[in-house]
């Protein structure tokens, strides 16, 4: 009798034990990944700047030199936007490891679910679905990215090194360069949408049936001004809109 109890409790505190661990992992991943929004955001309304008549190309430039003197000489050259990008890669692998771990306890969780594992997998949408797909695809991309503008170990269009906004016009004259572009920032919309939507019902915002649709509105909002935000300018470019 005394055994049965031990094993029933001890089960129970390893169901609660998992059931935690699920949640605290589900807010770590919404956590961060509202974070990258908010970087995203930033980022998309910084790159918009190029489309400012006659002096868009200076402001651009000038945005990309302050944020690495901001703070400067009160802190050291690059400070701030090294602390920054710290964060992000620290939020980029609390993000991953987090993703990682519940694909797995998922995948574990439905082995043996049958017809009910097809019927559940047929309902999420696409993007629901490839989320875990379009992760790694868009961290390759990310790669990739800084690579060729912030390191420029790789150039399109120019060799050497060359100034912020002239990476970007020569880059983009190039039409592989706006279908690459356009498939990976469509990856990271569609990422945005549903993670948008997830992360605030995980953080306890979905609470009735017109948060509901709040929440539903404001990722199909920011997923729309992800992608058009962002690919204004190499359109723009492409198609000669903006000239050096
Ligand atoms: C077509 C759209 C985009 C363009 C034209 C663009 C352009 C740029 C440029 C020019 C830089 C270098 C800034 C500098 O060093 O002064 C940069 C950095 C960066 N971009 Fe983008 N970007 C785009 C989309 C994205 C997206 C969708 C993401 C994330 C998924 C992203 C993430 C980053 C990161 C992480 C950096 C490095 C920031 C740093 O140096 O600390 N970019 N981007």
């Amino acid at each position: 009798m005394a055994t049965k109890l031990v094993t029933r409790d001890s089960s129970r505190t390893a169901n609660n034990r998992a059931v935690h661990s699920t949640v605290f992992r589900k807010v770590l991943m919404s956590v961060t990944g509202l974070l990258f929004v908010v970087f995203l955001l930033m980022h998309m309304f910084g790159n918009l700047k190029l489309l400012i008549p006659n002096v868009g190309l200076q402001e651009f430039d000038e945005y990309s030199h302050f944020l690495r003197t901001f703070l400067y000489p009160m802190l050291p050259y690059r400070f701030f936007l090294t602390l920054f990008e710290i964060l992000l890669v620290v939020a980029l692998l609390i993000h991953m490891e987090a993703a990682i771990r519940l694909t797995f306890r998922d995948y574990d969780a439905r082995m043996g679910m049958g017809r009910y594992l097809k019927q559940r997998y047929l309902a999420g949408s696409f993007a629901a679905r490839t989320m875990i797909w379009s992760g790694v695809l868009i961290f390759l991309g990310v790669i990739y990215h800084i690579l060729q503008f912030t390191t420029q170990t790789v150039t399109v269009g120019y060799d050497g090194t060359a100034e912020p906004h002239m990476r970007v016009i020569l880059g983009f004259q190039e039409l592989w360069m706006v279908l690459l572009y356009g498939f990976w920032v469509l990856l990271v919309s569609l990422h945005i949408y549903h993670g948008f939507y997830s992360a605030f019902c995980t953080l306890g915002a979905r609470v009735g049936a017109f948060s509901a649709k709040v929440i539903k509105a404001c990722s199909v909002i920011v997923c729309l001004l992800v992608f058009f935000g962002f690919m204004a300018s190499p359109l723009a470019i492409y198609f000669g809109l903006v000239t050096a």
